[in-house]
């Protein structure tokens, strides 16, 4: 079944503990956190002491995203403050093998992620050592944007990888998802979507959660 990963990035910020309730409740199966740091990507969100405490509070699987430069430096410390999934930028790693061993090292699931304009073969030698592939269908930075064709065509391009391997690399699509768009990330081979703005601007969570599955 496909997987629902909602981002807290459109949550009220002022009162996570109880947006994060909400979206257990509603039935969530992950809670997608994002990351920005401003040099990366063109905004600046929340960092490690706001993942540190929302873990104390809630027993959610914490789904990771991180849109910073350096991410050898920070992997490790967002496991340490709670992550279960960490995902970091391909285009922003030095070393992305060494990341994702660390991140593994420590008992959790490493993720990778491909910017719209990185082509999804960049990474194929990288999917052995993947739990997760999130495919950015927006341009990294901001919620509330439009999914972009071309970037989600990538997610049967990986499929196809991952089959051809005999791996059991996810494949997680994030940006501009909603309840039109689902249907067809799912026939491409998505195994989880991350949807922010639908999610929070609509008034039944729970059921925008379902429409999305
Ligand atoms: C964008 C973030 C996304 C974003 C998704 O850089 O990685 O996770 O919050 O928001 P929507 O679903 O509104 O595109
Ligand atoms: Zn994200």
């Amino acid at each position: 079944m496909m997987k629902i990963s909602p981002s807290i990035l459109t949550a009220d910020l002022a009162n996570l503990e109880k947006e994060v309730r909400s979206l257990e409740l509603a039935g969530a199966d992950m809670i997608h956190i994002d990351v920005m740091d401003g040099v990366f990507v063109p905004n600046i969100s929340i960092g490690l002491p706001v993942v540190k405490s929302l873990r104390s509070h809630s027993d959610m699987f914490f789904d990771v995203h991180i849109m910073i430069v350096n991410p050898e430096k920070y992997a490790e410390r967002f496991v340490d403050a709670g992550a279960d999934l960490l995902t970091f930028h391909y285009e922003a790693a030095e070393d992305p093998r060494s990341i994702l061993e660390s991140i593994r090292a420590k008992g959790k699931k490493a993720g990778i992620s491909i910017s719209p304009k990185t082509p999804a073969e960049k990474i194929f030698d990288l999917l052995p050592m993947c739990d997760v592939v999130l495919v950015m269908t927006v341009e990294p930075g901001f919620g509330g944007q439009r999914l972009i064709a071309e970037a989600a065509e990538k997610v049967a391009i990986l499929k196809e990888e991952i089959k051809r391997r005999v791996l059991d690399t996810q494949i997680e699509v994030d940006g501009g998802v909603n309840k039109d768009n689902a249907e067809y990330l799912k026939s491409l081979g998505a195994d989880i979507l991350v949807a922010g703005s639908y999610v929070f601007g609509s008034s039944d969570r729970k059921s925008a959660i379902e429409s999305l599955r």
